[in-house]
C-alpha cells in the first residue's frame, strides 16, 4: 500500500523539515507546501539523507487557493499539518498586516482550500505565545489567551477560527499544538535551525558564540525573580516537537473537535542553566555579558504538559544535555548551513543506523496510519 500523503505547509522550515522525518518514520509521505521565503529546498535533501525519501516540494503560497486546489488535487492528500507562517515577534510588531496575512488569511485559504478537496484532518503550529505573559507555571491549556504582540494575536485568531470551524462542522478533527521553545537539531547533525542574521532566539546565539562567530552573550536581564536572577523558559528538543505531530495526526484523524495541547517538558531552564549545558556538550566556555531586560519578555513560564500525554501519549523525551549536544554537533558540521556538504554521518547518533547507501533506513516504527 503506498505511504498516506499528508500536505506539510512549511516543511521546508526549521520545525516543518524535522516534522517530515518524524512523518517518514511513521510511515507517512509527506508533500511540502512552501515559498521558501525562510528556508532553504536543501532541507528536504537532508531529510532524504536521513530517511531515504525526498518530500515532493510543492512551491506555493499557503494564501494561494488555486495553488492549493492544484496541491490537493495532484497529491491524493490524507490530512494536513500546517507550519507555514512568519514567527519574529519584532517584525510582526512593525509589520502587523504582513503577519496577519500571511498567518491569519493563509490559514483561511488553506482551511477553505481543504474543505473543498474533502480533507477535514487538520495539525497547526500554534504557540504558547497564545497564552501572553501573566499565567503562573506551569501554564495548562485551560489558561485564558492572553497573546501581547501581532505575532501571538495571529496565532490565538487562528485557533479561535478554527474552534469556530470544527463547532460549526463535525467532520472536521483538528489539532493545535502549542509549543513552548523548539530548540536543537536532528540527532544525524544533517538538519537544524538556519538563522536568519544574528539570531533573535538563546540556543542558535549560544551556539555561534560557542563556535567562535560571535563574541558573547549578552543575558537579558540577571535581576528577574528567578533562582538564579535569568529568564526561564521551557526548551523542548525539534525532534520531541516534530513526534508530537504524528501523535497529533493520529488523534486528530481518530476523534472529530478540536483539542489544543502543549508541546514543551513540563520544565524550565534558566538562560544560565542552557549555557551551562551547552558548555558541557561542546567542551567550549561561552562568555557572556549581562545586559539589561529585554522589552517583551516574561520572567519564566514552562508547560503543563500532562495534557498532552493524556490526550495524545506525547511527552519529550530528550533532555536540555541533548538538546545542546545535537545543536552542536549541528553547528559544527555546517558552519554555513546547507552551503556546507552533506557531513559525513555520525558515528554513535542516537537513532542513526547505516545501511550501505550510508542513510538510515529506520523509517515506519509500525504505527498504524491516519
Ligand atoms: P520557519 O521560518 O523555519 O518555517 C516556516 C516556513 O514557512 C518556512 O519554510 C517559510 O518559507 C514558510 N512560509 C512562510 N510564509 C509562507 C507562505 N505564505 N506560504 C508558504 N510557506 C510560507 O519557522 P519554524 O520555527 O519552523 O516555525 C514553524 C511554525 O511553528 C510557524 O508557524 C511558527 O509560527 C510556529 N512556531 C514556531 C516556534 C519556534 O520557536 N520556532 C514556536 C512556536 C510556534
Ligand atoms: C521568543 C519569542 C516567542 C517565540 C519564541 C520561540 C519574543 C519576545 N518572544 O521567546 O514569541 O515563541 O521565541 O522560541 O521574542 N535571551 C538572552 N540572550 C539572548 C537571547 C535570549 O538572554 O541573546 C534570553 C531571553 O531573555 C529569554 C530566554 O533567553 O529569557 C529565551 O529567549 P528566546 O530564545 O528568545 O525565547 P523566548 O523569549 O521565550
Amino acid at each position: 500500500m503506498p505511504a498516506p500523503r499528508i500536505l506539510v505547509t512549511g516543511g521546508a522550515g526549521f520545525i516543518g523539515s524535522h516534522t517530515c522525518v518524524a512523518l517518514i518514520e511513521a510511515g507517512y509521505q509527506p508533500v511540502v507546501l512552501d515559498t521558501l521565503v525562510n528556508s532553504d529546498a536543501r532541507s528536504l535533501k537532508r531529510v532524504a539523507c536521513i530517511t531515504g525519501v525526498e518530500p515532493v516540494l510543492v512551491r506555493a503560497d499557503v494564501r494561494d487557493a488555486a495553488a492549493l486546489d492544484r496541491a490537493f488535487a495532484a497529491h491524493e492528500v490524507r490530512a494536513v499539518v500546517h507550519l507555514a507562517g512568519l514567527k519574529a515577534v519584532g517584525e510582526s510588531v512593525a509589520d502587523p498586516l504582513g503577519y496577519y496575512d500571511v498567518n491569519l488569511a493563509g490559514s483561511l485559504a488553506l482551511a477553505r482550500a481543504m474543505d473543498r478537496a474533502g480533507v477535514r484532518t487538520l495539525v497547526f503550529s500554534s504557540s504558547a505565545t497564545v497564552y501572553g505573559d501573566s499565567h503562573p507555571s506551569p501554564i495548562a491549556e485551560a489558561a485564558p489567551h492572553g497573546p501581547v504582540n501581532p505575532y501571538g494575536r495571529t496565532k490565538s485568531m487562528v485557533e479561535s477560527m478554527l474552534a469556530d470551524l470544527s463547532r460549526a462542522d463535525p467532520r472536521w478533527g483538528i489539532a493545535c499544538l502549542r509549543y513552548f521553545n523548539p530548540v536543537g537539531a536532528h540527532e544525524s547533525g544533517l538538519l537544524g535551525e538556519l538563522p536568519n542574521g544574528p539570531p533573535n532566539n538563546l540556543m542558535p546565539y549560544i551556539s555561534q558564540v560557542a563556535a567562535g562567530e560571535r563574541e558573547y552573550l549578552v543575558v537579558h536581564g540577571a535581576d528577574y525573580d528567578t533562582a538564579d536572577g535569568t529568564g526561564v523558559r521551557d526548551y523542548v528538543h525539534v525532534m520531541d516537537v516534530a513526534e508530537g505531530h504524528v501523535a497529533a495526526l493520529h488523534r486528530a484523524a481518530r476523534r472529530p473537535g478540536i483539542l489544543m495541547a502543549n508541546l514543551g517538558t513540563g520544565h524550565g531552564a534558566s538562560v544560565l542553566e542552557v549555557v551551562s549545558a551547552f558548555e558541557r556538550a561542546s567542551g567550549r566556555r561561552i562568555a557572556l555579558r549581562i545586559g539589561p531586560r529585554r522589552p517583551g519578555d516574561a520572567p519564566a513560564y514552562w508547560a503543563d504538559a500532562r495534557s498532552a500525554w493524556r490526550t495524545l501519549g506525547w511527552r519529550a523525551r530528550r533532555d536540555l544535555d541533548q538538546m545542546c549536544a545535537d545543536s552542536w554537533r549541528w553547528q559544527c558540521a555546517n558552519p554555513h548551513g546547507f552551503d556546507d556538504p552533506v557531513p559525513a554521518l555520525v558515528p554513535g547518533a542516537a537513532l542513526f543506523q547505516n545501511n550501505d547507501r550510508g542513510i538510515n533506513i529506520h523509517s515506519n516504527r509500525g504505527h498504524t496510519h491516519v
